[in-house]
């Protein structure tokens, strides 16, 4: 066992035994986290893995906001799926009945512009679609769209879902713009888009997509600890009050 390994396990079984000095060593003795045993299981998983690119803050985030959205109605998707380490996230607060699609090449990036920053092609290509099915191969629901995004969401069946949670992280600018362009038609109204990387420096593309896709539109983008960005689809799904 390498040395970053050892460190991934012990670490992972300092969270998974004794949660209480785990908490107390990052500072966070006051935090819910105490009191979610469910979430500091997952990231004990993550962390054992070491191969899942959110931090402790992203990690949260993707499961507090996809555990609000798990009694409402429709789809979830992830579009930047790498070996499954924040789809395993999304999957462990799921609702066993709600579908969730995966995107990815699951082959590496694909064509990178010069604005993109230090990506190349073919980057992230140390996975498969076999690894990550046999990962998340507990939870239901799970459907792979294997190839490049957005030719792998042009399906009839696709085009009519509509979703209540979209996790994106593409890295590149026309990959997230052409997620925000595929999802924010579908996504319902009070739905949630949260982007890694939106404010993330090193990855421009993605905050650049955000800015020139939502320029006529009325949402903002809400920037959370670390790097992520939160957009709520505005509008309500009531009918129109009879006047
Ligand atoms: C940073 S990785 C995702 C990491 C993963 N969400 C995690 O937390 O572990 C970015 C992924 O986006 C994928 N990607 C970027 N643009 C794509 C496109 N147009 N079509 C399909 N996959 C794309 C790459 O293949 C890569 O696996």
């Amino acid at each position: 066992m390498n040395l970053r390994r050892l460190r991934n396990h012990l670490l992972a079984r300092l969270i998974e035994r004794r949660p209480s000095l785990f908490l107390r060593l990052k500072g966070l003795t006051q935090h819910r986290l105490a009191t979610d045993a469910d979430f500091l299981r997952v990231h004990a998983r993550l962390v054992r893995a070491g191969d899942c690119v959110q931090r402790l803050p992203e990690r949260y985030h993707l499961w507090a906001l996809a555990r609000a959205a798990a009694d409402q109605p429709g789809a979830w998707a992830e579009a930047g799926v790498y070996r499954g380490g924040s789809a395993e996230i999304i999957c462990a607060a799921k609702p066993v009945t709600t579908a969730l699609h995966l995107f990815d090449t699951f082959g590496g990036m694909p064509a990178v512009a010069p604005g993109d920053g230090a990506f190349q092609p073919g980057d992230f290509a140390d996975t498969s679609v076999a690894s990550v099915r046999s990962r998340l191969a507990g939870s239901g629901g799970v459907e792979f769209h294997p190839g490049f995004f957005p030719d792998t969401a042009d399906t009839p069946a696709l085009r009519a879902t509509r979703f209540q949670f979209v996790h994106l992280d593409l890295d590149l600018y026309q990959s997230t713009l052409a997620g925000l362009e595929f999802f924010y038609p579908r996504l319902l109204p009070g739905g949630v888009l949260i982007s890694h990387d939106y404010g993330d420096a090193t990855v421009p593309g993605v905050k650049q997509a955000f800015d020139d896709f939502l320029r006529e539109r009325p949402e903002r983008v809400t920037p959370l600890w670390l790097t992520q960005g939160l957009l709520i689809k505005l509008g309500h799904s009531m009918p129109p009050t009879a006047q």
